[in-house]
């Protein structure tokens, strides 16, 4: 299991976006978090795919890992697609057809990955875990960056990772909300590999060395890991 950061350029400094996203991959980062915002599902509103095709554009090569907080989800995949999406989440909660959605995802030659709110318990996406390359949990209500991490996380991630183990699967679990040095340790060791952190990358001092530095955390905390 690798551990990968993925930082959420929903915290970044919007007017040098490019910028900011090369220094968070330049600090270590594998995957770039594009959280996509409608303003209905979640209550604010972010970017949509013009923004995602200009970071494909600056940034051939890297993952764009795009998660959508919207409703009817199915309306924009092919737009997501089209501009260079590599991985397109969309939330349980906001699909009546999830199974078909996530075929959808998948037709568009993209790496499907389903997430859970906070209160959304795991069992609800038992029936598509061999369908997804990634199950995202959000350990904050999702919406807004800075929050605080929410612990019931942890119990979900540990039960995911042992679902793919006695399943026999290999989806990978990514987290997101409130991940920063203090909490990346127990998340590590709770099972999750795919961390995505905004306000800890972005939020203040150098970009690179914040990465670097919970990175580098991260992986500290696989050696204790049970
Ligand atoms: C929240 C978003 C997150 C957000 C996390 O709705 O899905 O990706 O950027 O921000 P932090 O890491 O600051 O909690
Ligand atoms: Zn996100």
């Amino acid at each position: 299991m690798t551990i990968e950061l993925a930082p959420s350029i929903l915290s970044a400094n919007f007017a040098r976006l490019g910028e900011d996203a090369k220094a968070a991959l330049d600090g270590g980062g594998t995957l770039l978090h594009v959280d996509v915002m409608d303003g209905h599902f979640v209550p604010n509103i972010t970017i949509g795919p013009l923004v995602a095709s200009s970071l494909r554009k600056t940034l051939p090569s890297a993952i764009l890992d795009c998660h959508l907080m919207i409703e009817n989800p199915d309306d924009y995949i092919p737009a997501f697609a089209e501009a260079g999406a590599s991985w397109i989440s969309v939330h349980q909660e906001a699909c009546v057809h999830l199974h078909r959605t996530v075929q959808l995802i998948h037709s568009h030659g993209c790496k499907p990955g389903v997430v859970l709110n906070p209160a959304t318990p795991v069992h609800m996406v038992d029936e598509v875990l061999e369908m997804v390359h990634h199950v995202l949990v959000m350990s904050v209500n999702p919406g807004f960056g800075g929050q605080k991490f929410i612990r019931g996380a942890l119990q979900k991630i540990k039960t995911l990772a042992e679902l793919r183990e006695s399943l026999g699967l290999s989806f990978r679990i990514e987290v997101d909300g409130g991940v920063a040095l203090d909490t990346v340790g127990d998340i590590v060791r709770a099972g999750a590999e795919l961390l995505v952190a905004g306000s800890a990358v972005f939020g203040k001092g150098d970009i690179r060395e914040n990465a670097k530095k919970l990175l580098a955390a991260a992986r500290a905390a696989t050696l204790t890991r049970a």
